[in-house]
């Protein structure tokens, strides 16, 4: 289950994200905003990375304005990898390199087309796993714990 979540600046292209997932064949979980009212963006991140983190969703992808503010507050919830993405070539790394389980997306930043073309990477691209990769995964985990590096 993916889970969407997006200020007032992001509707247009979650909606187009949402297409994407159908076509995908992959389900989705849609909590808002449905509104171009003006939202404040930590709660829509929070909400979201609340529930990848609980295991409720497996992933998660957020648009804001600039993807900054979402991400920033996805980040502060333990066990959140939120990765802000512009390009195909960061979505891509991010799964395979730092299992990114949120993707954010910047709505004044990318067209469309765009946004939703590193959706489909990010969400196409499995982890690869590996040593060295787990393990700067599980020190990211450990500053988190408070465990010093
Ligand atoms: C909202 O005006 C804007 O600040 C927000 O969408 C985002 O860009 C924050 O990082």
């Amino acid at each position: 289950m993916i889970v969407l979540a997006n200020d007032h600046t992001g509707l247009e292209i979650k909606q187009a994200v949402i297409k994407l997932l159908d076509e995908m064949n992959l389900p989705w979980k849609d909590i808002g905003t449905g509104s171009c009212e003006s939202t404040d963006y930590p709660l829509w991140g929070y909400r979201a990375a609340k529930l990848v983190a609980s295991g409720e969703c497996d992933r998660g992808i957020l648009v804001c304005g600039t993807g900054l503010g979402i991400s920033l507050s996805a980040n502060k919830v333990k066990g959140i990898r939120c990765a802000l993405c512009g390009d195909c070539f960061t979505a891509k790394l991010s799964r395979e390199h730092n299992d990114a389980n949120m993707l954010a997306l910047g709505a004044r930043v990318l067209g469309t087309g765009l946004a939703v073309l590193i959706a489909k990477t990010w969400l196409e691209t499995p982890f690869s796993g590996g040593g060295r990769h787990s393990k700067r995964i599980e020190m990211i985990a450990n500053i988190e714990r408070g465990i010093e590096l």
